[in-house]
């Protein structure tokens, strides 16, 4: 007998980024495809300690349920941290959820009925794009330029799209393209969405993983309507095995916010909710935030080295200034899919760009994670990744 599924089912697919890496697993492949953060760099020793304390320290606490919008001092440590980018905020503004991935899903779930319209940069998140198409929405999405999204085109979309009903966007080193918006384009940007009285969901997983350049504000920082949902999350500049990330929002939306966890989960796991507070109380986080920074620039650079030095001219790319992703474009005839199935042969992977475009097309592109692989293999799978390019030219 066949099962009826949900119609929004119809929608769902597994992730392609997922995919890749469930298939690489264990085995010898240089991968350049998730966008895992480096292991060698979470703080174990330090996170040892602290499990152990949490469980000395607050005994049967540590394993207790917790209210729904999360436990207060990380609630306040997030807020007092979120204040220093230029929010303003405090703990009444802040739900902890299960990772910024949570967020989005939530965001899909409060906003959108099947047929509505979400607006995107183009390229955009693939994990946003599943999450938001099981809620049956379409996308629009808009093009990009090393400035950020391209607000004169942002604004006529919107004037054109009914339907529109909330606004997905990355400003900070964005996955896939590692683009970061700069201040005017922010501005420019709130003052369209003002006008439009959307929700705009800021998705920031990168933003303090900023190799070089001045420290920009959120988009959040310049909200002056309350339209702006905040998505922060531990994942990368602690470990994301926590599932530890937020949501910082008027407090009309985060009541929202919350009745949904209510009800999809009830809270986050309050162990891991307690350590990384007390991780927060006892260690300087930004200390090993500045540890990423350094290791992962370092990367980016002998990444960036390799691709001047081996590849073809043809192939154009982007130099992010921070996070964990770097973007390539070939000439129209090559398509990262197929190159995708060739380099596997030779044990590299990639993500293929095209996965990143909710409306298809630009399948001669790709996106290349630095963070992960040590130098070594990145020197290994650079060089063999170029030999492939160039015979495929
Ligand atoms: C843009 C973006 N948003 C959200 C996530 C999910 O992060 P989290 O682990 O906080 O759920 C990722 C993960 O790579 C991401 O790149």
């Amino acid at each position: 007998m066949t099962l009826k599924y949900a119609n929004r089912m119809d929608q769902v697919k597994g992730l392609e980024t997922r995919e890749i890496i469930k298939f690489i697993g264990k085995s010898d492949i240089i991968s350049f495809a998730g966008g895992l953060p480096a292991p060698e760099l979470f703080p174990l020793e330090e996170l040892k300690e602290i499990s152990a304390k949490v469980l000395e320290e607050c005994g049967s606490d540590a394993l207790q349920y917790v209210p729904t919008d999360g436990y207060l001092p990380l609630r306040e440590m997030i807020a007092e941290r979120m204040q220093k980018t230029g929010v303003k905020t405090s703990a009444e503004n802040i739900l902890i959820i299960n990772g910024s991935q949570q967020g989005i899903d939530f965001s899909g779930k409060l906003f959108l009925n099947p047929g509505d319209v979400v607006i995107s940069e183009k390229p955009c998140y693939l994990g946003a794009i599943g999450a938001f198409r099981s809620y049956q929405a379409k996308f629009v999405d808009i093009p990009i330029d090393n400035d950020g999204i391209k607000v004169g085109e942002l604004e006529k979309t919107l004037s054109q799209t009914p339907k529109a009903k909330l606004i997905y966007v990355t400003p900070d080193f964005q996955n896939p393209t590692g683009i970061s918006w700069s201040v005017t384009r922010r501005k420019e940007f709130i003052e369209v969405v003002n006008k439009f009285h959307l929700p705009v969901i800021e998705d920031n997983p990168y933003g303090e993983i900023r190799f070089e350049g001045k420290n920009i504000p959120p988009i959040k920082a310049f909200d002056t309507e309350g339209n702006v949902v905040f998505l922060g999350t531990f994942s990368k500049i602690l470990c994301p095995g926590f599932r530890i990330g937020w949501i910082c929002a008027s407090r009309e939306l985060v009541k929202k916010y919350t009745m949904l966890k209510e009800v999809a989960d009830l809270q986050c796991n309050t162990m891991a909710q307690r350590e990384v507070a007390l991780y927060l109380s006892e260690y300087d986080i930004t200390i090993n935030i500045n540890k990423i920074r350094q290791v992962y620039k370092r990367r980016r650079d002998l990444m960036i080295q390799i691709i001047k030095e081996e590849f073809p001219p043809e192939a154009k790319y982007s130099v992010p200034e921070g996070g964990l992703f770097l973007w390539i474009e070939f000439p129209k005839h090559i398509n990262g899919r197929e190159l995708l199935e060739k380099t596997l042969q030779e044990k590299v992977a990639f993500v293929p760009g095209g996965c990143f475009y909710p409306n298809g097309g630009h399948e001669n592109s790709i996106r290349l994670n630095f963070s992960n692989m040590p130098e070594e293999k990145i020197v290994v799978g650079m060089k063999r990744l170029a030999k492939i390019i160039h015979k495929e030219l």
